[in-house]
């Protein structure tokens, strides 16, 4: 096992469990929260099965993916998901979805810092990129205000919704999360993943995860 903890001001993420399905499939099986993203939204036993491949790929050795459940800080309640996946060459991708009760309160920005936390001073990355919907306003902002550049685009990136559809790509490299965490993270991760997980995902040559 390699369980991650890590903490913000007002989040954390921590290990996802059995039991946070439901609280994932408010997010999930939300039209609204999914309108955007890669797939249309989730049923319970499509929920099911993320939550059962974020445990297992949390017992893989070297681990490549993180699915992490996003809670309010010192509570246990699954407000969101955020999920880390290594590549070859030191990279990583990042997604995010918070339950729409959340939104709006900086708390979009709060996650990615805690991704960009794990990936650059807990894992040793060099690259963290994401991909958004063009339509993703939302995520647009949250993106770039937590310190990512815009890249371009991939064209007819993902199948969803019955159509092809572009993505935007931003990335952030490590020297300038290194200034984002020094001047203006929403606060510092302040725990960390336990010892076993140390980088053992990191290897330049590593298969890609699956794309969700
Ligand atoms: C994307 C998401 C995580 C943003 O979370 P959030 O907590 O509402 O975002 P924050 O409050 O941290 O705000 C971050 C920035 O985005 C802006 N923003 C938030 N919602 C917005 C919207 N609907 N339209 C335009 N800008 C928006 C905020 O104003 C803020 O920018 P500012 O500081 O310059 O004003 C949330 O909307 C969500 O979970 N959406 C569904 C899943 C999703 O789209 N995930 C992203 C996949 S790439």
């Amino acid at each position: 096992m390699t369980p991650v903890h890590l903490a913000g001001p007002r989040l954390a993420l921590r290990e996802i469990e059995h039991e946070d399905t439901d609280a994932l499939l408010a997010i999930y099986g939300d039209p609204k929260a999914t309108r955007h993203l890669s797939f249309e939204p989730r049923t319970r036993e499509q929920v099911q099965a993320i939550v059962d491949r974020s445990m297992n790929s949390a017992k893989d050795s070297p681990r490549n993916e993180y699915g992490l459940a996003v809670t309010h800080l010192g509570e246990h309640r699954l407000i969101g998901y955020a999920r880390l996946a290594t590549e070859p060459q030191q990279a990583a991708t990042i997604g995010f979805a918070l339950h729409q009760a959340e939104w709006g309160k900086g708390l979009g920005i709060e996650t990615v810092h805690l991704l960009c936390g794990l990936g650059f001073n807990t894992l040793g990355l060099h690259r963290i990129w994401a991909a958004r919907s063009p339509l993703n306003e939302a995520s647009a902002r949250t993106l770039l205000r937590a310190g990512m550049t815009e890249d371009g685009c991939i064209r007819d990136h993902v199948f969803v919704h019955g159509a092809w559809r572009d993505s935007i790509t931003y990335s952030i490299l490590e020297h300038e999360w290194a200034r984002v965490d020094g001047l203006h993270a929403v606060g510092s991760v302040t725990s960390d993943v336990a010892e076993s997980a140390q980088p053992s995902g990191i290897r330049p040559g590593d298969e890609a995860p699956r794309e969700r």
